[in-house]
């Protein structure tokens, strides 16, 4: 391997949010696996490009061009075999704010929003904090050892009941690990074009894909789904660039492009920073060998996983396909948020993310971050081995 994803860094006191134990009232020796962020530094290249960044020293605002997309298209060319252009781009500092620009702008307070639960839980908070009705159509975990599935049926009457008017589509799905196969894109996309429901694409995992599976970008499924879709992408999952603040948003209906940049104005938000312009332009340019790299060793760590949490009694696990988060089942030994914190906080003194804040099917259950070097993750395992007796 050309890259040292075993070097295990140091990141206290770098006002790094996942090592912030008193979040959670947690003592120091506690580790670390919740947030999704890595403990890997990002690729030489985007380091090189933000040191020159650093020196040149002018932090000024930023203005994306032709310079900055052109990385952007041959990637997702490349990797997704999708066409996109900068006229159908739009620049947010996150995911998390164009979803909630989109939600307010294509819906109005009272309307119904639907999502599947357990899903990536600020979407939950989104729908809330905007005063629109949440609706949720709960996967199925049908062999109930983590595998997840979606209630068509149940999907279509819920939009039918409640005339929902935006669908968050979570894919690669936060946090049951699964690559939505062009099949059931296919069905959900057909259900949302018939009931006039417009589509946020939450595809910021498309890089995290294993084994044979494949991401395919929703709105490359048809010209009518690429009508109706917001795709939203960014650099930071990926390339470990969270903290820079940089997102691309996808919108070819020119309307709704319109619609959503006016609402983003409304709401005063802020474009994107200069230096995740710069880190974003040089990922895309110069880090696809580092991430083809990163991604086998995250499915080693995967793999670590399994063996370890097939010998855990009580706690069902699934690999996850796509996504670098473990969703472990452990409702039959600890079923309360309280229960839950003292198997792992308190006993194991590892940190996880709580299942429940993820909505309807998320109680019982965990996220475990697999992105850290692997001598890390074992220690975790081992921890968890040892607290559960
Ligand atoms: C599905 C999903 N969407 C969005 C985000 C965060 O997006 P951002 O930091 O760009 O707002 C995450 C982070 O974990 C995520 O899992």
């Amino acid at each position: 391997m050309a890259f040292d994803f075993d070097k295990v860094v140091d990141r206290k006191n770098t006002f790094a949010a996942k090592m912030a134990t008193e979040l959670v009232g947690a003592s120091d020796d506690v580790l670390p696996l919740w947030v999704a962020d890595m403990d890997f530094p990002t690729a030489p290249y985007v380091i090189k490009a933000m040191q020159e960044n650093a020196d040149f020293g002018i932090f000024g605002y930023a203005q994306p061009n032709d310079d900055y997309f052109d990385p952007i298209i041959k990637w997702m060319k490349k990797n997704f075999d999708w066409t996109v252009n900068a006229s159908e781009c739009t620049y947010t500092p996150g995911v998390v704010p164009a979803i909630n620009v989109a939600v307010r702008a294509f819906t109005e307070p009272g309307d119904a929003v639907i999502i599947q639960t357990p899903v990536y839980f600020p979407f939950l908070m989104t729908i809330n904090g905007t005063g629109r009705k949440m609706v949720t159509s709960d996967l199925i975990n049908k062999d109930g050892k983590g595998y997840y599935e979606i209630d068509f049926d149940d999907f279509e009457k819920k939009i039918i009941d409640n005339d929902v008017k935006l669908f968050i589509l979570c894919s690669p799905h936060n946090p049951v690990g699964r690559v939505w196969t062009k099949d059931e894109l296919t069905r959900m996309g057909e259900i949302c074009l018939k009931h006039g429901v417009v589509v946020v694409a939450d595809e910021i995992h498309m890089d995290f894909v294993f084994s044979d599976h494949k991401h395919t970008v929703f709105a490359t499924l048809s010209d009518e789904f690429d009508n109706i879709a917001i795709t939203c992408t960014a650099p930071s999952k990926t390339f470990n660039l969270a903290g820079l603040g940089n997102s691309n948003i996808f919108i070819r209906n020119k309307d709704m492009l319109a619609r959503f940049n006016k609402e983003y104005e409304n709401v005063g938000m802020p474009h994107m920073g200069q230096p995740g312009l710069i880190a974003c332009k040089a990922a895309y340019e110069g880090g696809q060998e580092w991430l083809d790299e990163l991604r086998v060793y995250l499915k080693g760590n995967i793999d670590l996983i399994a063996e370890y949490a097939e010998k855990w009694d009580g706690i069902h696990y699934t690999k996850p396909e796509g996504t670098y988060l473990s969703w472990f089942d452990c409702s039959e030994i600890a079923k309360t948020d309280a229960e839950l914190d003292d198997l792992f906080l308190n006993k194991a003194k590892v940190w996880l993310n709580l299942g429940s804040p993820f909505g309807s099917g998320g109680e019982g259950h965990v996220r475990m971050n697999a992105a850290s070097p692997r001598s890390v993750i074992k220690e975790g395992l081992d921890r968890i081995t040892a607290a559960l007796g």
